[in-house]
């Protein structure tokens, strides 16, 4: 199936650009989402896109981008919720309400809204136009985290284990009508979220050792995410060794809780 008209919100910078770039190789007109503003100019300047400036965390701003789409360039046949922001919380930072002000909530809130109602909100634009025309692909960026759990971050791996059980609820309920949705739960990719800036090559430049578990660059991991998602599957693990630590959660719950106890000493270490 080719890809008309894509929508790609974080476009303007890591995972979600490499996703504008690959979608636009691929013949689609790209429609680049950002809150940062210069970024999606640049990046839809690059591929002649069309950027907008879209809070994903507001549902009618997300509404309007899905109707000024449809009416300005086309049906929206692949949309990629891809924005996502993590805080890195700490050991005790996620059950503090440290001072008056309650700053963790403020976190725990920002990483519910962008790293799933955000979801929610494109799917609920989405889903009614269509079942109504017969198909089409909503694809969600989660996160190992989302499987496994980040280590020092309960914000971010709560939330991306919701993400990871709205995708499913969504496969559930409409995978057999003609929408094909896909999750997406990638380890460490070098990008701005883990400290490194879109263009420098972590792989070879120092990164890309044992420190990191098979850091990966945004274009290879783009270009699975695409392809598996044509390809019609719902959980993309764009590291192969996510399935065997998964495998081995649920093989025994317990004993990967010991596990990860001492890689955290490991990392602390
Ligand atoms: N980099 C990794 O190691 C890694 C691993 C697993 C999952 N992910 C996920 O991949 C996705 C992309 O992250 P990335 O690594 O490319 O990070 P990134 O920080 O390079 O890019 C995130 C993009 O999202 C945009 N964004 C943030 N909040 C937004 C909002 N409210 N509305 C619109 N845009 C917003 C940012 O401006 C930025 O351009 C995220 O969902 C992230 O959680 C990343």
């Amino acid at each position: 199936m080719s890809i008309r008209t894509a929508v790609v919100t974080g476009g303007g910078h890591g995972i979600g650009r490499a996703l504008c770039r690959r979608l636009h190789r691929d013949g689609a007109t790209v429609v680049v989402v950002d809150v940062d503003a210069v970024a999606a100019e640049k990046v839809a300047a690059e591929i002649g896109g069309v950027a907008r400036v879209v809070d994903v965390a507001d549902e009618a701003a997300i509404g309007k981008l899905v109707d000024d789409v449809e009416q300005e360039i086309g049906s929206i046949d692949f949309f990629v919720s891809n924005a996502g922001v993590g805080f890195g919380d700490g050991e005790s930072g996620a059950i503090s309400a440290a001072g008056g002000f309650h700053p963790v909530d403020d976190r725990w809130d920002a990483c519910w809204r962008i790293n799933v109602m955000a979801h929610v909100y494109a799917a609920r634009a989405l889903v009614p136009r269509m079942l109504e025309r017969g198909g089409g692909h909503l694809v969600n960026v989660a996160s190992a985290a989302g499987l496994l759990s980040q280590i020092g971050d309960a914000a971010y791996s709560a939330t991306k284990h919701a993400a990871v059980a709205f995708a499913e609820s969504l496969a559930i309920d409409y995978g057999d009508r003609g929408i094909q949705v896909s999750v997406v739960c990638p380890q460490a990719v070098a990008t701005r979220m883990i400290g490194i800036e879109d263009d420098f090559d972590a792989v070879n430049g120092g990164f890309g050792g044992n420190d990191v578990d098979g850091i990966m660059r945004a274009e290879d991991v783009a270009d699975i995410i695409v392809d598996e998602a044509l390809g019609g599957r719902f959980l993309i693990l764009t590291h192969p060794q996510v399935a065997t630590y998964f495998q081995r959660k649920a093989n025994d719950h317990d004993r990967w809780i010991n596990g990860m106890q001492r890689f955290r000493d490991k990392m602390k270490g």
